[in-house]
């Protein structure tokens, strides 16, 4: 049977289609150089894997380029999914997502300065992510360092903002927050909500050997997202 290996994913949206927020220039470079980068980082470990007999194989070393290189491949694909060109990108978030981020933050203004925060004040390379707990149902915002450090295991990640230099150079030069101000013009909040949704579902999903635990799940969703439960029917 063949093994799979990772490959570059296309972007949903051409390379000036950014612009002025994140340039033709900065969008290509980042993505056909930095992202294919990781592809190749990945599938060098792989190809470490399936020919690791017969020679020294250190797997706490492999460990950690696999966690590197596959996080950022991981990542950046996240992150092209999760912005849009006007008007489909930018504006408020509706649905679910604006639901969730009123309760756990109080206002969407206040979501969005605590999240330019995190993006402004990662120390040196990484991400700022909009995550979900599923075990206590919260949004929680993380900084990725890397692409692999402080990443906590369980929560699914929702919405992620490149903050690595390569990402924003070009345009920005060193005022990253310029960089994260101008993220907010296109962020693909169906998206986001998209995500929020499968993971609602599908941990709603996994309860299906114990009834009433389902049955209660159900009711919370008849109590709180109407409008989702009706894409159900
Ligand atoms: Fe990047």
């Amino acid at each position: 049977m063949a093994k799979k290996v990772y490959e570059l994913p296309e972007l949903p949206y051409g390379y000036g289609d950014l612009a002025p927020d994140i340039s033709e220039e900065q969008l290509k470079i980042h993505h056909q150089k930095h992202h294919q980068a990781y592809v190749d980082g990945a599938n060098a470990i792989l190809n470490k894997f399936d020919s690791r007999s017969g020679m020294e194989f250190d797997v706490k070393a492999v460990a950690k380029e696999l966690s590197f290189h596959v996080g950022g491949f991981v990542l950046h694909k996240l992150f092209w999914e999760n912005l849009a060109p006007a008007p489909k990108g930018g504006g408020e978030p509706t649905a679910t997502i604006a639901k969730y981020i009123k309760r756990d933050f109080g206002s969407f203004e206040r979501f969005k300065q605590e999240f330019s925060q995190a993006a402004i004040s990662t120390e040196g390379s990484g991400w700022a992510a909009l995550t979900f707990c599923r075990g206590t149902d919260r949004l929680f915002i993380t900084q990725i360092e890397k692409h692999n450090v402080n990443v906590i295991p369980h929560f699914r990640v929702l919405m992620v903002l490149d903050v690595w230099e390569h990402a924003y150079y070009l345009d920005y030069k060193n005022v990253r927050p310029d960089y994260v101000g101008a993220f907010w013009n296109i962020v693909n909040w169906e998206e986001v909500n998209r995500r929020l949704e499968i993971e609602l579902l599908s941990s709603g999903l996994n309860l299906v050997d114990n009834r009433r635990i389902l049955d209660m799940k159900l009711e919370e969703f008849k109590e709180n997202f109407d409008d989702w439960l009706e894409t159900l029917k």
